[in-house]
């Protein structure tokens, strides 16, 4: 029971930025990675299509029979995290919450900046988990729609990157603000690149700690915390091509990844657990 993995799940490799510190903080629990690289980018795509895909994915999850649900994903937390709350009866964790708290915690000026998904931006999400957690907090978002695509095809780094980048956040880059949250789990593997455009002096937040502190404080609460003494092997699935997620996983996670080839919704069955 308490042996049962973590599922964690993206549109794409971004939730690995999110499973890698899982995987520090954690190193006796299992994780069942899910990331529907076939269907990414999420971020553009209509609220009710992210529904669907994201749902898919924590029906997968589900039928693993996981003890907890970490929404790796910044837009599908937008939109499913509440509803996903409400209807399983294992505990799902986001990671806009603990993006935003990690932002406060660092901040001095208390102005902060954001960049999102399309979706995540618009549903104002950071917004407004920043000021509840601090009401004096000044925010400016911005939706960066290249960034995703970028990580998801391998190109994190050069010339063309950066000018990508830069062009992408030239509204932010002079704006008064002594952070910014990459408010998209893609977003920490172009972390070296937008830190260089940004400049030194603005501090860059990614959710991955501070939701993986979240997942510890919740297993060690409510006691499902794995008895394992050795490091389990985790399991990887992908929807798309999974060659191209081998080799950025195991860049990003340091470990030889193999995952398997998913498929979901029209193309074929969430069953591989049932
Ligand atoms: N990694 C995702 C996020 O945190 C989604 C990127 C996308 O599919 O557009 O928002």
């Amino acid at each position: 029971m308490k042996n049962r993995a973590i599922g964690v799940l993206d549109s794409g490799v971004g939730g690995l930025t999110v499973a890698r510190e899982l995987m520090r903080q954690l190193p006796h629990e299992q994780i069942i990675y899910v990331g529907d690289t076939l269907r990414c980018p999420y971020g553009p795509r209509p609220e009710d299509e992210i529904r669907e895909f994201t749902w898919e994915m924590i029906d997968f999850l589900v039928a693993a029979d996981v003890k907890l649900i970490v929404i790796a994903c910044n837009t599908a937390t937008a939109v499913v995290l509440k509803e996903a709350r409400a209807k399983l009866d294992i505990p799902v964790i986001g990671v806009i919450d603990p993006g935003a708290r990690a932002a406060v915690k660092v901040t001095r000026s208390k102005k902060i900046g954001v960049i999102g998904t399309k979706m995540t931006v618009e549903s104002n999400s950071y917004v407004r988990s920043l000021k509840h957690v601090e009401g004096q907090i000044e925010v400016r978002s911005l939706a960066c729609p290249p960034f995703v695509p970028l990580v998801e095809s391998g190109q994190i780094e050069g010339d063309y990157v950066e000018r990508v980048v830069r062009s992408t956040l030239a509204p932010l880059i002079g704006q008064p603000m002594d952070t910014l949250i990459l408010g998209c789990t893609h977003y920490p593997i172009l972390a070296p690149v937008i830190g260089k455009v940004m400049g030194p002096d603005i501090k860059l937040i990614s959710s991955g700690d501070e939701t993986a502190l979240e997942a510890a404080a919740l297993l060690d609460y409510s006691d499902m915390e794995a008895e394992r003494l050795d490091v389990p092997e985790h399991d990887f699935h992908a929807t798309g091509d999974v060659e191209a997620f081998d080799r950025i996983a195991s860049d990003w996670l340091g470990r030889t990844v193999r995952a398997k080839r998913l498929k979901l919704g029209k193309e074929g069955d969430v069953n591989a657990f049932r």
